[in-house]
């Protein structure tokens, strides 16, 4: 079928000669190139085959280093996607000419491991040159991250291409702030087109990294639906002051901040929750029975997670000749 092989055929990264034939065919055979092209896991399969190791091998010796970098890095994927979609926008380092997202609230003094992803950059750089966009090694080591660390394994849908743009109030509008309820939650992200279920799963996430004092600091002493001795323990590291201690850090998942499981969502049943944010899920309300269920089942908080992680990555990419292939992720070309 005509349609199928155009679709096959536009799905991968060769040069622009191909695209060219590729444009005059679709123009001969009537297939629309407005369409936006789709994202798919053989993109780079002719063009750099080789991305794959390479990222894997410098994200390793980076975990190995540092066992939260697994989660830092796929913090990075969620914040990029959901600001003008998974573009690479976050990457961009401020100038005096342009203001980019590093800065913005969700980020400032919290988003890191910039410098692994550099690393990763030079290392694919090396292996082909102006091939692979920043956007796609952010995707590619957020789910290296997320096996390294003892998560579900799935296949890359690649393709993006880096934005020459980026959006100081898209991060602060778009990024859920810890002292979201369940309904602003939900909203940021059906905004996004991902489901209350999708958003539920993602969330999984904080079973890895840390969050400072200063994300937690409200819930631990003002909420009521925690359990007292864990509040109590989360204070002690956690001046009530506002301004004092609010680097502070402590773990997302009580118990195994480097291991990616189900935990997180036991910790919620049991008043658990670091964040305000975490505790909504399992606070009397609709989303209660999905995290039961992942309590019970880690291997269906593992599908639906990839199936989130998916569909999050999918966030409109740019395509085809929109953005560009950045040489340096902290700048554009
Ligand atoms: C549901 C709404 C979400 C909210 C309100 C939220 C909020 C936060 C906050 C406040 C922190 C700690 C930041 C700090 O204090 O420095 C954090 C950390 C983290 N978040 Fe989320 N997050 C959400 C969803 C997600 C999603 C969807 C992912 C990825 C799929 C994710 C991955 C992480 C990771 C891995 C960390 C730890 C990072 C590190 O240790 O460097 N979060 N999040
Ligand atoms: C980012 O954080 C630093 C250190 O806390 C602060 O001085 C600065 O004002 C913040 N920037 C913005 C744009 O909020
Ligand atoms: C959260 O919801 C309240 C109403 O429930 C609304 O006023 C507020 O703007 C929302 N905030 C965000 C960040 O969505
Ligand atoms: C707790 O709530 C009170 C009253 O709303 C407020 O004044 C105080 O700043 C809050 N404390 C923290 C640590 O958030």
């Amino acid at each position: 079928m005509a349609a199928a092989s155009s679709s096959a055929a536009r799905c991968s990264g060769k040069g622009g000669v191909a695209l060219l034939l590729l444009l005059v065919l679709a123009a001969v055979t009537g297939t629309s190139s407005a369409a936006p092209q789709p994202l798919c896991t053989s993109f780079y399969s002719d063009s750099c085959p080789g991305v794959y190791d390479a990222v894997w091998s410098v994200l390793q010796a980076a975990i190995a280093r540092e066992q939260r970098m697994g989660a830092s890095i796929l913090r990075l994927f969620f914040h990029d996607c959901f600001v003008q979609g998974c573009d690479a926008s976050l990457l961009l380092d401020d100038t005096p000419s342009f203001q980019g997202e590093k800065m913005a609230t969700p980020n400032n003094g919290s988003a890191r491991g910039f410098e692994v992803i550099d690393a990763i950059k030079s290392a694919v750089e090396k292996v082909c040159p102006g091939v692979v966009s920043c956007a796609d090694i952010l995707a590619i080591a957020a789910r290296d991250s997320v096996v390294i660390l003892g998560g579900p394994r799935w296949d890359v849908k690649v393709g993006r291409r880096d934005s020459r743009t980026a959006s100081f109030s898209g991060a602060n509008n778009n990024i859920p702030p810890p002292t979201s309820g369940l309904a602003n939650l939900t909203s940021l992200f059906a905004a996004q087109g991902l489901s209350q279920k999708d958003m539920v799963a993602l969330s999984g996430a904080h079973t890895i990294g840390l969050a400072r004092c200063t994300s937690f600091r409200a819930h631990v002493y003002n909420d009521t639906n925690i359990d007292g001795s864990f509040a109590r323990y989360r204070q002690s590291v956690c001046p009530r002051t506002s301004g004092s201690g609010d680097n502070n850090l402590a773990p997302l998942d009580l118990q195994t901040p480097t291991v990616f499981e189900n935990n997180y969502y036991k910790n919620l049943v049991s008043k658990k929750g670091l964040l305000h944010s975490d505790q909504e899920l399992f606070n009397g309300r609709s989303t209660d029975a999905q995290v039961q269920s992942y309590v019970h089942s880690r291997s269906a908080f593992f599908a639906d997670f990839v199936t989130g992680m998916i569909k999050m990555g999918d966030i409109t990419p740019l395509t085809g000749s929109k953005g560009e292939i950045r040489k340096n992720c902290r700048r554009i070309n």
